[in-house]
């Protein structure tokens, strides 16, 4: 999704900042008192990006003033992936985890790539390490692996190829063999397994997030909410997939509200995916049984502002790893 941030060099000085260009889109998910905190640090990070020559590219799990008033480009991992390709300003700042930072670099290797907090990690990230792959392929000799993008550069560089969970049943159907390692989402995996007729080997890594919604808190959900559409991350626990109505990643499952328009839905996942998508859905009602991501909300203004003004967190990739991780994306990258 591309998103139009605001410039502050072209507008008049105001007193009021409820008047500022970016408000309307989020007035109904941010108090005026609240926005009337944030509005200095969106002025000077649109004026930083323009000084810079930089672009913003933001994950839907940012909360609504990063998404909406600074972003210029936000989605789902694939579409990040796909947009980084595509930057020609000389900066990129990720508005997200280290991983994606990492797959931004890896695609664009002549920008520079700045992340506002270098500890936003990810425990699917944290949970595999190559040797984990070598062991893997030792146990199950010939069977591709496939990596979910959650991970290092190094994991990435000790894979066959990588997906994400937008583009995951079609990358594993891709490769034609009967088997494949899945790593390191042990749910994802098994949600993935249950869409197609591949043996799928998987890695005990899950999502910090995501691992913690069970089944009784969809049926709490709907017995609360009659009518109400679940719509639940394969990152979550199979059996909560199993509860719900349908599954997909993020952008999947902002195209099925804004395609479908159910009068309620609940979006089973990080806290600001329900607020982001909920600006451009006003006559949906969104129920908001909701995890944090601590890492995705390092992501603050004030951090991004900083990160600007400072240059820092530039993310480089080792040379030796760079090219073996950037063919697995790119792999997946030709097929979906
Ligand atoms: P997607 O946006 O690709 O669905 O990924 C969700 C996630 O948890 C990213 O860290
Ligand atoms: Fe990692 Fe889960 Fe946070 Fe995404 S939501 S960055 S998968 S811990």
């Amino acid at each position: 999704m591309t998103l139009s941030s605001t410039s502050s060099t072209a507008r008049p000085a105001r007193n009021d900042a409820t008047e500022h260009p970016a408000y309307a889109k989020v007035q109904h998910l941010i108090p005026t008192v609240e926005w009337a905190t944030f509005v200095e640090d969106i002025d000077a990070i649109n004026r930083l990006k323009a000084e810079q020559d930089a672009v913003i590219l933001a994950h839907n799990y940012m909360t609504p003033e990063v998404f909406h008033a600074v972003a210029d480009i936000g989605g789902d991992s694939l579409a990040l992936a796909r947009e980084a390709q595509n930057v020609d300003a000389g900066t990129i700042l990720l508005a997200g985890v280290h991983f994606m930072a990492e797959t931004a670099k890896l695609l664009n290797p002549s920008k520079r790539v700045l992340l506002p907090d270098l500890r936003s990690g990810c425990s699917l990230a944290e949970s595999i390490t190559p040797a984990d792959i070598a062991e893997l392929r030792r146990q199950h000799p010939g069977a591709p692996v496939v990596t979910y993008v959650n991970t290092s550069a190094a994991v990435k560089a000790a894979s066959d190829i990588c997906c994400t969970s937008g583009n995951a049943v079609e990358i594993i159907k891709s490769l034609g063999v009967p088997e494949v390692i899945m790593v390191p989402d042990q749910y994802l995996a098994r949600n993935i397994a249950a869409q197609t007729d591949v043996r799928v080997i998987t890695h005990p890594g899950a999502c910090e997030v995501h691992e913690r919604f069970t089944p009784t808190d969809i049926t709490q959900i709907r017995d609360s909410h009659p009518g109400v559409t679940v719509l639940a991350h394969p990152e979550c626990p199979p059996e909560v997939v199993a509860a719900s109505d349908h599954s997909g990643s993020t952008a999947q499952m902002q195209s099925y509200v804004e395609e479908q328009q159910p009068r309620r839905v609940a979006l089973i996942t990080e806290c600001s995916m329900s607020d982001n998508v909920a600006a451009n859905n006003p006559d949906v009602e969104f129920i908001r049984p909701c995890n944090l991501c601590p890492h995705m909300k390092r992501n603050s203004l004030k951090a991004i502002r900083h990160a600007l003004e400072t240059g820092r967190h530039e993310i480089t990739v080792d040379a030796e790893l760079a090219a073996p991780a950037r063919r697995a994306i790119e792999r997946m990258l030709e097929v979906k």
